[in-house]
């Protein structure tokens, strides 16, 4: 263990250096690269992990990405407070392969304490943190690793022995940044009966003495989502509900962080709400679950806190359908609004 570590590190630690100017204080830059990797099989998934110093605390700034379209097909970038595995390389497919010539043990990505911090797919556009927003990592945060993870979907570049270090630059600092970022995931259980469309909906008020302001957000589905939206919902003296909208997005396109429709404050007491609208054209039931075959129905937030730490709420999952709609819970809903891209 103590060996795999060190390799690890040993082949990791390649690029680090300086890159002050950029942002008037001490700004270093880490490269989180896979190890030289050839994937064997194809749509797989591998993760490769970082542990990060629990002495200190580090504040990520900035992220930029080391990949080329026709090699990765996406890479995610976790947090984890344990990893799925103390491997330097493992398959962390969501859509686990279980192919017999594949060389990499299986695990899941995180362990314990999963929050994804990047994403990046073809033809994104970059995302950058606002000022003096940072992610607080290492020293006692829930963020222990950081955990990257690849999706080589064709290995056809791969047959003549070349190997692959995709990943990501870690731009940071030990300078402790004014605003903590957090993410918050959106996101439901439930099935989707045969031949079809369905609302797979999630709500929760915020319970926590703080005020965020989203800047970025994330949808995620398999292959029946078609939209994918996300609001915030107040509720005024009447008990009305007003909705505005945080973001939308078709899930068939790069399922990266996009910046949010509208900037707004969320304070304790308002209600975030979700929607996926999937269509089945399917002959059987289908579930949530990890596989192809499966359905999740994800929107991601990520956002910043004006002092303080992030929140400790980073979930909201309902039941889903049929158990749950936001009809049980909300009122005004924009029906039309939530399902269709403008
Ligand atoms: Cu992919
Ligand atoms: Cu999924």
């Amino acid at each position: 263990m103590a060996d795999c570590f060190n390799h690890m590190l040993s082949v990791s630690l390649v690029f680090l250096f300086s890159v002050t100017s950029l942002y008037g204080f001490k700004v270093d830059r880490y490269g989180l690269l896979m190890p030289n990797v050839r994937p064997n099989v194809p749509e797989l998934y591998l993760c490769t992990p970082i542990r990060i110093n629990f002495t200190t605390n580090y504040y990520i700034v900035g992220f930029e990405p080391n990949a080329t379209m026709n090699t990765a097909h996406h890479m995610l970038l976790y947090g984890c407070t344990k990893p799925g595995s103390n491997k330097p390389v493992w398959n962390c497919g969501e859509m686990a392969s279980t192919s017999e010539q594949e060389s990499y043990e299986t695990a899941s990505v995180c362990e314990s304490g999963s929050t994804i911090l990047y994403a990046w797919a073809r033809d994104a556009p970059k995302l950058e943190l606002p000022q003096d927003v940072g992610f607080k990592v290492g020293g006692r945060s829930p963020i222990q690793y950081l955990v990257l993870q690849v999706h080589y979907a064709t290995i056809d570049k791969f047959k003549d022995g070349s190997t692959d270090d995709s990943g990501v630059f870690l731009y940071y600092t030990e300078r402790p940044q004014s605003k903590l970022a957090g993410v918050y995931l959106l996101g439901t259980a439930g099935m989707i009966p045969p031949m079809t469309t369905e609302h797979m909906e999630t709500a929760c008020a915020i319970s926590e003495n703080k005020t965020i302001h989203p800047f970025a957000f994330r949808t995620h589905t398999h292959s029946l989502g078609k939209v994918v939206s996300g609001y915030l919902v107040t509720t005024d003296s009447r008990g009305r509900h007003h909705w505005t909208l945080i973001g939308k997005k078709d899930p068939l396109l790069p399922q990266m962080f996009y910046p949010v429709a509208n900037q707004v404050s969320i304070s304790e007491g308002d209600i975030l709400a979700a929607r996926c609208t999937m269509v089945s054209e399917r002959r059987t039931v289908t579930y949530i679950g990890q596989t192809n075959k499966d359905e999740m129905c994800n929107f991601y937030l990520m956002y910043y806190v004006d002092e303080g730490e992030p929140l400790e709420q980073k979930y909201c999952f309902s039941r889903g359908p049929p158990l749950f709609y936001w009809q049980s819970l909300l009122n005004s809903i924009p029906d039309k609004d939530a399902s269709t891209l403008d």
